[in-house]
């Protein structure tokens, strides 16, 4: 349905942390998701932003000897930056510092207490500050050194202190029903079962106020009390969308967000207190929450005090933005854990992006130029070979928006690569260059029919590597306007006559310096 809605959130990242690729994983599906629904004719937001409140944030403002603010205010370019650097096409990038958010999440604090879901009470615990997260004793285990660890290896400290608490051992129940009768609600399937099976054991009240630091958002009527830092950089994605106006256009039209993607290590805030919180407020819950895997590099998570940190820049560098784009959502099946390597970047550049694809439009458009007067050919009558092939090019687009609307972008480009190496076949069987001196009208209309194939695959991988994308468009003479999902299926598309410009490799070699000596 043309127009629909379609609102999508990446997680608002820590400031106090370099942008690295596994940050950069995250917004890239997201934008990826947000082009394929735009070019399907969707209205999408796109959001992006940085969580800036909190005890994490403001030690590392103290380490830099800057207030919080001016810290938040220098470090947050850095995630609007890795925004231009991967083409990321997010319509609005929200800060939880911003005047927007604090009116919307005092709002949200004063509905739940209200609704009588919040009391004043008395923490006393272990605080992570790592992870910004509470954790019974039950869950702790020992390091090396004999300290107390949480689960994700985050030291702990004990805090006591007054706090405000959210009712949420009242939400099981709800939750629980919630899940049931909304089976897509969290993805994929193992991590729904995780987290029912979290819920179904039961849950504590829980701390949603602190007093022995000051960097967040005041509890209103209670300035002494600043709140939980999880339930004000929750509360970023209503915020984005007009709330507390719930009757303002953006909010009705965007709210319930139809995705939240996020990374596994924060699934329980969004899968749980998230929706009790919302539903405490009498709000809707999102329609989705994706927790995906992890990026690994030399088998280990990247982090900083392991030295093995990869940036989204150094990829781009050595290997230029598309490729990079292509190659994450391609070799990493989405929802597992996966390694990134040189090896198997350069194999995926060199076999499917430069051998298929690339050589694939290279050849025909050269044989176009060259044997056709550089004009888009005119066709004789199309053999069931030639609708074969260009039927698949585009029937192959309900089978990717199946895999995208799972999350499963892997699947969704192995299916369009399937379609790529048929064509190549196709180009083989039909040798056009064998044609041209037996049968100059054939060798026309093979031309045709792989430039018009050619045609679809660029439209479809428009959302994974928009500029070769555009760039091969380009190169087929296509109007702007024709290269939404709505076009792909139209018939005939090249334009007989049509002038072709030079072609130039979309998609050159990646040759290894070393080798190449
Ligand atoms: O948790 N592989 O922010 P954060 C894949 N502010 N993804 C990775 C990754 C890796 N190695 N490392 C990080 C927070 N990520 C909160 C979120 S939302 C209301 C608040 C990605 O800066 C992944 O998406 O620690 C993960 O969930 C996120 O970065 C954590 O970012
Ligand atoms: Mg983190």
């Amino acid at each position: 349905m043309a127009d629909q809605p379609y609102y999508l959130t990446t997680p608002i990242y820590y400031v106090n942390d370099k942008p690295h690729i596994g940050h950069a994983y995250t917004t890239l599906a997201c934008d990826v998701l947000a082009r394929f629904h735009r070019l399907d004719g969707d209205d999408v937001h796109f959001l992006t932003g940085t969580d800036e409140h909190g005890q994490k944030v403001e030690k590392s403002a103290q380490a830099a000897g800057v207030d919080p603010q001016a810290f938040t205010d220098q470090v947050s370019q850095n995630f609007r930056r890795l925004a231009e650097d991967m083409n990321y096409s997010n319509d609005d990038f929200i800060r939880t510092t911003e005047p927007r958010h604090i009116e919307a999440t005092q709002a949200l604090w004063r509905k739940i207490r209200d609704n009588g879901h919040i009391y004043l009470g008395h923490y006393e615990g272990w605080y992570a500050v790592r992870d910004e997260a509470f954790y019974a004793e039950s869950e702790l285990t020992k390091d090396d050194n004999g300290n107390k660890v949480a689960p994700s290896g985050a030291e702990v400290e004990w805090v006591k202190e007054p706090s405000y608490f959210f009712d949420l051992s009242k939400w099981q129940q709800p939750l629980l029903d919630y899940y049931d009768a909304n089976p897509d609600f969290i993805g994929p399937d193992t991590r729904r079962n995780e987290v029912v099976s979290f819920v179904a054991g039961g849950l504590d009240d829980l701390s949603v106020s602190r007093t022995s630091f000051k960097w967040g958002i005041p509890v209103p009527d209670d300035p002494e009390h600043i709140m939980y830092v999880w339930l004000d950089a929750l509360n970023n994605y209503q915020t984005a969308v007009g709330y507390p106006d719930t009757e303002s256009s953006l909010y009705s039209k965007y709210w319930p967000a139809d995705l939240h993607m996020v990374g596994k290590d924060i699934l329980r805030f969004h899968a749980v207190y998230w929706p009790a919180f919302l539903m405490a407020a009498d709000l809707a819950p999102p329609k989705r929450v994706y927790a995906h895997g992890w990026l690994l590099n030399r088998g280990e998570k990247m982090s900083k005090s392991l030295g093995n940190v990869v940036t989204a820049g150094d990829l781009v560098d050595r290997y230029g933005l598309d490729p990079v784009r292509y190659y994450l959502l391609r070799e990493v099946p989405f929802g597992q854990d996966g390694y990134i390597s040189h090896e198997t970047m350069v194999g995926r550049i060199n076999s499917d992006l430069a051998n298929d694809l690339g050589n694939l439009a290279q050849r025909v458009l050269s044989m176009i130029v060259k044997n056709c007067d550089a004009k888009v050919p005119q066709p004789q009558a199309l053999t069931a070979d030639d609708t074969t092939i260009i039927a698949a090019a585009t029937d192959v687009l309900a089978a990717v928006r199946g895999e995208f609307e799972r999350q499963a972008f892997h699947r969704g480009l192995e299916a369009i690569w399937k379609i790529v190496g048929d064509a190549n076949r196709y180009v083989d069987a039909q040798a056009p260059w064998e044609l041209r001196k037996t049968d100059p009208e054939r060798m026309a209309t093979v031309l045709f029919v792989l430039a018009d194939v050619i045609r679809r695959l660029a439209i479809l991988v428009q959302p994974i590597m928009p500029d070769a994308a555009s760039a091969m468009l380009d190169q087929l003479a296509i109007a702007e306007d024709d290269r939404t999902f709505a076009a792909l299926g139209a018939d005939p598309a090249v334009v007989p006559g049509a002038e072709l410009p030079k072609p130039s490799p979309v998609f050159p070699r990646y040759v290894d310096d070393e080798t190449a000596a």
